[in-house]
């Protein structure tokens, strides 16, 4: 039998779960292939024999190096799989790596979303490929989906719960009363989260995320600097019970869809009806809910994060690549979906030309008169009301008032707020989430 050798940069958590699949599978693997896919190296800085022993790994007879330089120009190794993370050094060394004409799987959303454009240029012209299933959704393989198996489709929209951690934290936050700083600690333990968790909780993994899905989905470049974000940090255990009072839950969602010549990309915490499929997503689960022009609503569902799972995407990668091996990767789809050729520079639209329903959130003097003035401001900017609730009562503090609104601008609504924000009985910020329906 034929052999394809890889080499793993990075036993971290995924790497772990990767060298675990490529040491146990082996089996499995050669039947599905009809060739071998064989370890040859492991690069990390501690390779220890207590570390790979303590994660249940025996790999005698796999090279190890403290370097991954070393590694790069191997004559040994076919695929580089580089799990380290981040953008440096990634991409160096896969830039590096693709130079010595190795192809690449990573699951590395943040070097995808930043220099994915770069990368796929330069592996066009080194003829390597770039498999990056595992930097979105974890195990579930949506980019498979959405790239081939979705290709007669053109997409509508997309709306994913994308990252582990944001939706954990929420789904305890919401079950529990749990205070949101413990939670993220927990998520940090089961290695849901990021090196820097900042990036889980303030939005930016779920925009890399986005900014890769949306521009696959659209056949655009990658764009991730123009994605709105906004993160989960200011949500209160208060505005997930009144969100659930008006039959809504609070989910982190990326949302991609077109809007006139261009199309929208933003994530933000976002109230979805309760008995959509997309607010059973639980724990650290994700989902991609994908809508074709003949296809419908599609939803991929699965474990987002983890060892296991994602290491199980990753594999996936290095088999599709070792299949086409040794003739070249002339038959595996372009990384993006679409020739570089046929790719559209699609603009992305500023958030305040969005039009959304809703839910805001004010704290205010709880006074005769006070609701009536914010209402009158929302009328006159033609902002209409589906509901507005009073959600407690007091003689001296400001309470907290909902109001979900109907459809409007967000420029409108923004211009609204600020003339809200001005009136003397409404104290600090406003508290604004947007509300998305799905095929309504
Ligand atoms: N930190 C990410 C998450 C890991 O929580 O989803 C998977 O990309």
């Amino acid at each position: 039998m034929s052999e394809v050798r890889v080499g793993l940069i990075g036993l971290g958590t995924i790497g772990t779960g990767v060298a675990r699949i490529l040491l146990e599978q082996t089996e499995l693997m050669a039947r599905r292939l009809g060739k071998r896919v064989r370890l040859t190296a492991v690069c990390d800085r501690d390779l220890s024999h207590d570390i790979t022993h303590h994660r249940g790994l025996d790999l005698s007879g796999v090279r190890l190096v403290h370097d991954a330089a070393k590694m790069l120009a191997a004559d040994d190794i076919d695929i580089i799989v580089e799990l380290i993370g981040g953008y440096e050094p990634a991409r160096s060394l896969v830039v590096e790596a693709i130079g010595h004409g190795k192809h690449i799987v990573t699951a590395n959303k943040a070097l995808i979303a930043k220099h994915g454009e770069e990368l796929f240029t330069l592996a066009a012209q080194h003829g390597t490929a770039i498999g990056f299933e595992a930097a979105i959704g974890g195990g579930i393989p949506c980019l498979k989906a959405l790239r081939e198996g979705l290709a007669a489709n053109a997409i509508t929209s997309v709306h994913g719960i994308l990252n582990g951690t944001c939706n954990y934290i929420l789904t305890r936050m919401e079950d529990e009363g749990a205070d949101y700083h413990d939670v993220l600690r927990d998520a940090q333990t089961l290695g849901y989260a990021e090196a820097d968790p900042t990036f889980d909780v303030e939005g930016v993994d779920t925009a890399h995320k986005l900014a890769i899905l949306g521009a696959m989905a659209f056949g655009s470049t990658i764009d991730f600097a123009s994605v709105h974000t906004e993160g989960i940090a200011a949500i209160t255990p208060d505005d997930i019970a009144s969100a659930s009072e008006l039959g809504f839950r609070i989910k982190l969602l990326g949302i991609a869809k077109p809007h006139g010549d261009g199309v929208e990309m933003r994530v933000h915490p976002t109230l979805v009806p309760i008995e959509s499929q997309i607010a059973q997503v639980s724990d650290s689960y994700n989902a991609v809910l994908i809508s074709g022009d003949f296809v419908e609503n599609t939803m991929y569902y699965g474990r987002g994060a983890g060892e296991r799972p994602t290491a199980s995407a990753v594999v996936a990668d290095i088999l599709d690549i070792a299949r086409a091996l040794p003739d070249g990767i002339a038959h595996l789809a372009p990384p993006m979906g679409f020739p570089a050729a046929h790719r559209l520079n699609l603009a992305t639209t500023p958030i305040a030309e969005v039009e959304c329903e809703y839910f805001l959130r004010l704290m205010v003097q709880d006074e005769p008169g006070s609701i009536a003035a914010i209402t009158q401001i929302l009328a006159d900017h033609r902002i209409s009301l589906e509901a507005v609730i009073q959600k407690a009562r007091h003689q001296t503090q400001a309470v907290p008032i909902v109001l979900l609104t109907h459809q409007t601008r967000e420029g409108n609504l923004n211009t609204a707020i600020s003339r809200i924000a001005a009136l003397e009985s409404v104290q600090g910020e406003a508290m604004i989430l947007r509300i998305e329906r799905f095929g309504a």
